[in-house]
């Protein structure tokens, strides 16, 4: 694997394969890579001859009260998982490489990024839009890979992708999970043993919910219902459950089309998001 710290030195290794006719895939991180990204890496060496990994902690998606500082950074470790998954080029722009002196451009995708974790975490898609919209620049990948475990960040940056005529496609990928159900992500290392193990009551209350409602019964009900069911079982506080289509991520009171059950919520100082899709075609075939 090769690693670039230039946009140079990046460049110089795309074009050659891009000279040569391979198909290139883009997988950004910000790195503390855990099996979750590595599939990522997997479904982009499906999609292309090449996979680009990026490893940047961003700044500007993260508020002032937030982790940028605590954020895990394990450059040496991340390589070598890379390799290991076979990804050719490492990218690793520093903050001056990414935001040059001057800098003063932000793209702000509006809907989508409303609501949910934009409404929690004001700013947050406006930095994960233009460092994206940059990465997509700086690589020009065929295609890049994202999860759907960040399932409204995926929604603003198809919308970004077609709305600014970015011309590769974009790839969801499944959220790969523990053993007991809990998402991976950087920010599970946080969690103390006793709320590590709480925390597998957040993806079994979504679970139980997505059943109800493939089952007819209420949302607003079933959502409460995954409220009380957290904080119930040690959740400090729930920051939102919503029920929202799975296409433009708009609101649904109803079950009536394909759609995505959506919550963060927070345990011993740390902030755990998930989703789980949501199928409406048994009460559309019991409604009909
Ligand atoms: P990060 O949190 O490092 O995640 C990088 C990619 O890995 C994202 O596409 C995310 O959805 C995916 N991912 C994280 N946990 C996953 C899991 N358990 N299963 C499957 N995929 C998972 O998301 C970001 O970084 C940043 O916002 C970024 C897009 C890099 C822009 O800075």
């Amino acid at each position: 694997m090769q690693t670039a710290r230039s946009l140079t030195d990046l460049r110089a290794v795309v074009a050659g394969w891009r000279d040569s006719g391979q198909r290139i895939a883009l997988v950004p991180t910000m790195g503390a890579l855990h099996d979750g990204h590595l599939s990522l890496i997997a479904t982009a060496r499906r999609h292309a001859d090449k996979v680009v990994a990026s490893i940047f902690v961003n700044p500007t998606q993260f508020g002032p009260n937030e982790d940028l500082d605590r954020y895990p950074r394990r450059e040496k470790a991340d390589a070598a998982l890379l390799v290991e998954a076979g990804c050719q080029l490492l990218w690793l722009p520093d903050v001056a490489a990414m935001y040059p002196k001057g800098f003063a451009t932000s793209i702000r995708v509006s809907g989508v990024s409303e609501g949910l974790c934009g409404g929690v975490r004001p700013g947050h898609f406006d930095g994960v839009a233009t460092v994206v919209a940059k990465l997509f620049n700086q690589v020009l990948p065929d295609v890049a890979v994202f999860g759907e475990k960040d399932y409204q960040q995926l929604a603003v940056i198809r919308r970004m992708a077609a709305d600014l005529d970015f011309s590769l496609d974009i790839v969801g990928a499944p959220t790969v999970r523990e053993p007991d159900g809990l998402a991976m992500s950087s920010r599970n290392a946080y969690l103390s043993k006793e709320a590590r193990e709480t925390a597998a009551a957040f993806p079994r209350a979504l679970r139980t919910a997505v059943t109800a409602l493939q089952n007819g019964d209420p949302v607003a009900a079933t959502l409460d219902g995954v409220r009380a069911e957290l904080l119930g079982a040690g959740f400090d506080a729930v920051d939102y459950v919503e029920l929202r289509s799975a296409e433009d991520l708009q609101p649904l009171a109803q079950l009536d089309r394909r759609a995505r059950l959506l919550a963060a919520a927070r345990i011993g100082g740390v902030r755990l998001i998930d989703n789980f899709s949501v199928e409406s075609e048994k009460k559309i075939a019991a409604g009909a």
